[in-house]
């Protein structure tokens, strides 16, 4: 058949040429022209495979170079990445713990997680804001450098095993993965809330309860900072599971559901890529600082509608400094505290320009609602002004669905 059908295709030709001379040579002329095609086309095919999967295995990686490779997977798009062993084994444990979240039920418990150095100066006011409201939450404290002192029953043995923090380096997160392991030990805590030692409750139990508990997302702060404090702080060492263009930033004042906790504490690739790269001096003059980029780069990569993206502990950095504002007993007032939680809407400070701003409402299931359930740095002396005003402040916003 196939000779057959060569010999008419060349008998058509031959009939259609009127010169005799290259009827013997055309057809090995033909057939290395549709050799040198293919292996043309076979070649420009190897170089796409190549170029799309660079990772998929070194031998790829030799038609461009190594360095090539990686810049190229930098800039593919995650799925078209190649993903180590570690990252895929990662990868399916938490989104099989993320799809997986508990039912609320109404012996469900937040866990109130103080991360403090020593004394909590605030305790009277967390102890009114407790009472009448047992057995709806719990206590952890991790007192880092003296065991405090306590004025409150609720926080009487309620320290955790601590350990040394310094600020902007990995012990922090160790310190709130230490105070997570912990609280995640009562099966009843279905929501994970970190605070400090300066932070005080905004509203009542009762607000802060329904807000988070019926909440669809955690309150994790993340957004895009495209400047030097932000992806500028990103390290070539985490490559390739942690990219520039999802290296993300956020305060580490977080509010957690319980699946989110687990994720969390399951995480042992992105974490020591955090604890063996994040840090002063590694990479040129880069200053990564661990508790500002682990958890909101984590769950961009992971979780990105999980989150709300904006943090409900309020604090104010109008001033533009390395620290935000303390508020100081002559502070605080009715009207600052009507202020704090009539708020609904959040802006993230980039370091691009003069620090270019990012505002977003703060949506709380497709609703717009204030932003904000916990205040944060109350020098110590507002303590009594604090409790003159609380019932105040709080009755005046009851939940409402
Ligand atoms: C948070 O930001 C991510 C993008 O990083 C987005 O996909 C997600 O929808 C945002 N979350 C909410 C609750 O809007
Ligand atoms: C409260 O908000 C108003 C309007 O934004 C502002 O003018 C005022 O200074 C604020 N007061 C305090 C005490 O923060
Ligand atoms: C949360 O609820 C809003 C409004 O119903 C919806 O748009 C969003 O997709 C939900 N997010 C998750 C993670 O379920
Ligand atoms: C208590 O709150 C009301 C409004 O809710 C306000 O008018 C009143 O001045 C407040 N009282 C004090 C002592 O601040």
């Amino acid at each position: 058949m196939k000779a057959a059908k060569r010999w008419s295709l060349g008998n058509l030709r031959d009939m259609a040429s009127s010169l005799p001379g290259p009827r013997h040579r055309a057809p090995s002329r033909r057939r290395a022209r549709v050799y040198i095609v293919m292996a043309l086309s076979l070649i420009a095919f190897f170089a796409v495979i190549a170029y799309m999967y660079p990772h998929h295995s070194k031998r790829a990686c030799y038609m461009i170079s190594s360095r090539g490779c990686k810049a190229l997977a930098d800039w593919l798009p995650p799925s078209l990445r190649e993903y180590s062993d570690d990252e895929i084994a990662a990868r399916v444990v938490i989104s099989e713990i993320l799809s997986n979240p508990p039912v609320i039920r109404k012996d469900s418990k937040i866990a109130f997680m103080f991360l403090t150095p020593g004394a909590l100066p605030f305790e009277r006011l967390w102890d009114r804001f407790f009472q009448g409201h047992e057995g709806k939450f719990s206590v952890y404290i991790h007192a880092s450098k003296e065991r405090p002192v306590h004025y409150s029953r609720y926080f009487v043995n309620r320290e955790i095993r601590s350990d040394e923090v310094v600020w902007g380096r990995i012990s922090m997160v160790d310190a709130e993965r230490r105070l997570l392991a912990n609280a995640l030990r009562d099966p009843t805590n279905q929501q994970f809330v970190l605070l400090s030692d300066s932070c005080v409750p905004l509203r009542s139990f009762e607000y802060i309860y329904n807000y988070l508990m019926y909440s669809n997302v955690s309150y994790v702060d993340c957004f895009d900072d495209p400047g030097q404090h932000g992806s500028g702080r990103h390290m070539n060492h985490m490559l390739p599971e942690i990219q520039k263009k999802d290296f993300r930033k956020g305060a580490q004042w977080f509010t957690m559901k319980r699946q989110h906790a687990v994720a969390t504490m399951a995480d042992s690739l992105y974490y020591s890529k955090f604890r063996d790269y994040c840090g002063p001096g590694i990479e040129n003059n880069k200053n990564c600082i661990a508790d500002e980029h682990y958890l909101p780069t984590f769950f961009h990569m992971l979780d990105p509608t999980g989150i709300s993206n904006w943090t409900v502990t309020q604090v104010d950095w109008s001033e533009r400094k390395w620290h935000p504002k303390t508020y100081m007993p002559e502070d605080v007032t009715h009207e600052l505290l009507n202020n704090l939680t009539s708020t609904d809407t959040v802006v993230h400070v980039t370091s691009v320009g003069v620090g270019e701003e990012i505002w977003m409402p703060c949506m709380w299931n497709g609703i717009k609602r204030p932003c904000y359930l916990f205040g944060r740095k109350f020098h110590p002396d507002t303590l009594d002004k604090l409790l003159d005003l609380f019932s105040n402040y709080t009755k005046s916003v009851s939940w409402q669905l």
